[in-house]
């Protein structure tokens, strides 16, 4: 079979991330093998995403660039996958000419056979068909990177929410779970090729399995916990409204499971929420808070934020900053309020300006960047157990003990800190040997977004 390559450029989230994995899953049997070089590609996939009008625009200008590449070599296919192709369909292919492929967001495993097609007759193609249960599911072995440690794995796909701002429901349909079994068996082949680390992956991983009967997404970490050679279990994203009392718990009976939960908020004022329709105030989303921190007091918390949402007063984006205050965060993601199409507020009256969106967006970050610093600084002096994900950037240019090199590691705190630390034993100056180990770091100091310490051997009253 011919050699065929194929590049994927991926935008958006961890789920566009995993797509992109079974999308080079499913076109392997055609011959397809992953490059990073563009301009010897025969097949070039966008998977895009729509959450933002910014992740749009970026999507269709890498498109747009590819018009002069696929002039010059015109056997190019040209594909665009993901949340934008599901949401404009057919209209790509008018304002694209070049482009050869759309496929929504559930046709990945429809690909081999359009690919086929457009092969053999240089048809053009579109499928934004949407289900609403999940009609093929085969675990799907997506290549791994050399050394790689960390995997996603999609438990669910789809959203019923609604919350009024987000186009989610819209191009990823309705709430459909993944059988348990297969879900069990993708993280098996996954560990058995050397990951020790999953992300469950869903829209609201909380509500797993609630609509097919399936078992509970409590239920299914327990069965995750306990695969053997796998180290660690996180999962995003958690709606606050569905956090059980049952997961909850879980975090003080699963060793695996890691000690940080993100679980957006987008802001703290009770009519803000309201008109989100996100069915929570914020003291119920402080309560559920509390009960996690009395389960799990080191847990750390993460959050997503949204600034300027149509009507947002000066008064109720203060009440965000309070809330920020009260649970002061380990680190959040904030984005100024966009319109995306199909979207409620997008209606909504009361629109808030660019500017005042940004001073507010600099006014919270400015806040959170604070609570980070005063977080982390007392983080040191403490030791901290790390997944090793590999060499850091560049070799330390000092020797170690016994003149070996001394190298630069990098990994995460099951909190989900990234830690950079030096190890200057022989072994470690060998890159495979620490890559997907353990190691017990005490916490020397602090930058910005990550800690920094010295490897220490054996337990020192290290935390997971
Ligand atoms: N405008 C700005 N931010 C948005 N998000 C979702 N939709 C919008 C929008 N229309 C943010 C929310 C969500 C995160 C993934 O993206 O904070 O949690
Ligand atoms: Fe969008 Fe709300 Fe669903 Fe999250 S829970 S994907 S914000 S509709």
């Amino acid at each position: 079979m011919k050699v065929k390559r194929l590049y994927i450029n991926t935008i958006g989230c961890q789920m566009n991330v995993y797509d992109a994995g079974q999308i080079a899953g499913v076109l392997a049997p055609l011959g397809y093998t992953q490059t990073d070089a563009i301009e010897s590609a025969d097949m070039v996939v966008v998977n895009t995403c729509t959450i933002r009008e910014k992740a749009e625009q970026k999507a269709f200008s890498f498109l747009g660039r590819l018009a002069k590449i696929k002039a010059a070599r015109p056997s190019l296919i040209v594909a665009m996958g993901g949340c934008v192709a599901q949401q404009e369909g057919e209209a790509v292919l008018k304002r694209m000419p070049h482009v050869d492929l759309v496929f929504g967001t559930h046709a990945i495993f429809r690909l081999p056979e359009m690919v086929r097609r457009i092969e053999s007759s240089h048809c053009r193609i579109v499928d934004v068909r949407l289900s609403e249960t999940i009609e093929t599911d085969r675990p799907v072995d997506g290549p791994l990177n050399e050394g790689q440690v960390s995997a996603f794995v999609t438990i669910m796909r789809g959203c019923d929410n609604y919350c009024t701002y987000c186009v989610v429901p819209h191009v990823r349909g309705r709430e459909a779970s993944r059988h348990p079994d297969r879900i069990i068996e993708e993280i098996r082949m996954r560990v058995d090729r050397g990951i020790r680390e999953v992300t469950l992956l869903g829209q609201n991983v909380n509500s797993y399995g609630n609509k097919e009967g399936l078992c509970s997404f409590a239920e299914l970490l327990e069965r995750v916990n306990a695969i053997e050679g796998l180290g660690r279990i996180r999962f995003t994203t958690s709606h606050p409204k569905d956090l059980s009392d049952e997961l909850i718990q879980a975090f003080g009976k699963l060793d695996k499971l890691c000690r940080h939960i993100h679980l957006p908020v987008q802001s703290g004022d009770d009519d803000i929420l309201s008109r989100m329709n996100r069915r929570y105030s914020s003291s119920a989303y402080l309560e559920k808070l509390a009960r996690l921190r009395q389960v799990c007091p080191d847990i750390a918390v993460t959050s997503d934020f949204i600034v300027g949402f149509p009507g947002e007063t000066d008064r109720q984006f203060q009440r965000t900053l309070e809330l920020i205050e009260a649970v002061r965060y380990d680190g959040l993601f904030a984005f100024m309020y966009s319109d995306r199409p199909n979207a409620p507020a997008a209606k909504f009256s009361g629109k808030v300006s660019e500017s005042v969106k940004k001073e507010r967006l600099q006014a919270l970050l400015d806040l959170q960047q604070t609570i980070t610093r005063e977080k982390h600084e007392a983080m040191v002096g403490r030791v901290r157990t790390v997944l090793v994900e590999g060499p850091s950037r560049g070799l330390d240019d000092s020797t170690g003990a016994g003149g070996s090199p001394k190298i630069r590691w990098s990994g995460r705190a099951s909190s989900n800190h990234i830690v950079h630390f030096s190890a200057s034993d022989a072994h470690s100056a060998n890159k495979e040997i620490l890559t997907g180990e353990f190691a017990d770091i005490m916490i020397e100091g602090a930058y910005a977004h990550s800690l920094w310490g010295r490897r220490v051997q054996g337990s020192m009253g290290a935390e997971p």
